[in-house]
């Protein structure tokens, strides 16, 4: 390789600098203290990841609602929540020049039974089956509890931004609550925050509005962003396609492009909305970031599927994106973007994972809880391990959720 682009810096339209283009796209850590605060085993974690070499990284989760988490172990920036360990979690993640940026989010419906008895949604829509034995059905949100989960969003950056991290990421993509808001299938609200896109886009529209007043202008704000749903009556890519214009007009930092909910999991490439093609030629949301890439200037990060440093070089030669965005690779190999940045022709051995039975593959979110365990590992100050079976990682889960739940959806898997 002649030129590495991944090594060039990028500058932010705020004046932020990122060293290289590699993004450690935000994964969900579960590894918070009781009570949703951050802890050693995060400064840990991170620290780890900040000598990996990557310009950027993003934080998995971090919730704005105490009553309202995507996980188990999520931290959470509210009003009135301490968190002593915070400024040691940026200093370690902050290492080596690195950004850190934490992606402030609100999963709606989108939070499991055990954790939300009746979550909230823009509409009172539940999730289609099986996913209805995991997730409660929602009730719709007044336009108070709006408005508030607006200053929540909005508090969450200012926290942020006082202990140390050095920008902000909106969570807008994969199914939750800002997500919810955008479809038309989630959202069937007939007053100014449903309908029409520039109606649903209100709602995020407005968070970036007030998150930017709380950390002005020359700090980074971001948003992750689906490039569409994949799901009849969803949230289409035209209708992507004029939020990111609108985002972009408003002074958005960068673009994140993924795809996908929870009922189609389009991000980790699991789901059919994945052609074959794309699968093999790696980059899930290419072509989608191609076609952006004509209607605006903002940097943007294209995240999912991204596997050798080839792909990744042509991806930023073409111009369709500025930064490359990775998540399991780095789980797996956190100096995987130090091996990128040597400019060898380097390759991630991730493929997707299957415990061999199909009914478990179809239950288990094997992608998330098998990565997760890898990043408890790091927590630990132990090294990944790429080899663990996916059978475990499965197993484990099913015992935390409990038998009692897994027998009402087995019973509906084998009857197929
Ligand atoms: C364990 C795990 C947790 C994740 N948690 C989040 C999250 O908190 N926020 C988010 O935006 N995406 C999350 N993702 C999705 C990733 O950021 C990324 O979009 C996806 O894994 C595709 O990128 P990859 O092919 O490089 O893994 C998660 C993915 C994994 C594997």
């Amino acid at each position: 390789m002649t030129t590495n682009l991944l090594a060039n810096e990028l500058k932010l339209p705020c004046g932020a600098v990122i060293k290289n283009r590699i993004g450690k796209s935000a994964m969900s850590e579960n590894m918070g203290s009781k009570g949703g605060n951050s802890n050693e085993t995060l400064n840990k974690l991170y620290e780890r990841w900040a000598k990996g070499g990557s310009g950027l990284l993003i934080t998995g989760n971090i919730m704005i609602d105490h009553t309202a988490l995507g996980e188990p172990r999520n931290v959470v920036f509210e009003k009135g929540h301490s968190d002593e360990n915070l400024k040691e979690w940026t200093k370690a993640g902050t290492q080596n020049n690195t950004h850190l940026w934490a992606q402030i989010n609100h999963p709606g419906k989108q939070s499991p039974k055990f954790l939300s008895k009746r979550p909230v949604s823009p509409s009172a829509i539940g999730l289609k089956p099986p996913l209805n034995r995991m997730f409660n059905q929602p009730r719709e949100l007044t336009e108070k509890e709006i408005y508030d989960l607006i200053e929540r969003y909005a508090f969450a950056a200012k926290i942020s931004k006082e202990n140390g991290f050095t920008g902000v990421q909106i969570h807008g993509a994969h199914g939750y609550l800002v997500s919810q808001f955008l479809s038309p299938r989630h959202n069937q609200r007939t007053d100014q925050w449903g309908g029409t896109i520039e109606n649903r886009m209100r709602f995020v529209s407005l968070i970036y509005q007030a998150m930017r007043k709380e950390v002005g202008n020359q700090f980074p704000v971001s948003i992750k962003l689906n490039s569409a749903d994949f799901q009849k009556g969803g949230f289409t890519k035209e209708e992507s396609m004029t939020v990111v214009q609108h985002l972009s007009e408003q002074g958005m930092d960068l673009i994140e492009i993924s795809g996908g909910t929870y009922e189609v999991p389009a991000m980790t490439g699991r789901e059919k909305a994945v052609k074959e093609s794309t699968k093999n030629r790696e980059a899930y949301f290419l072509d989608y970031c191609e076609e952006v890439r004509k209607i605006v200037k903002t940097p943007l990060m294209l995240t999912g599927g991204f596997r050798t440093s080839k792909v990744m070089n042509d991806a930023l030669a073409s111009g369709a994106c500025d930064m490359i965005g990775l998540a399991r690779s780095i789980a797996v190999n956190p100096e995987f973007p130090n091996d990128l940045l040597s400019g060898k022709n380097v390759e991630s051995p991730v493929k997707l994972l299957s415990t061999g039975l199909k009914f478990l593959d179809n239950i288990v979110p094997l992608e998330i809880v098998w990565y997760t365990e890898q990043l408890k590992m790091m927590g630990r100050g132990e090294n990944p391990q790429p080899n663990m079976s996916p059978m475990k990682a499965a197993m484990n889960t099913i015992l935390h959720i409990g038998m009692q739940g897994l027998k009402k959806v087995r019973a509906k898997e084998v009857v197929k």
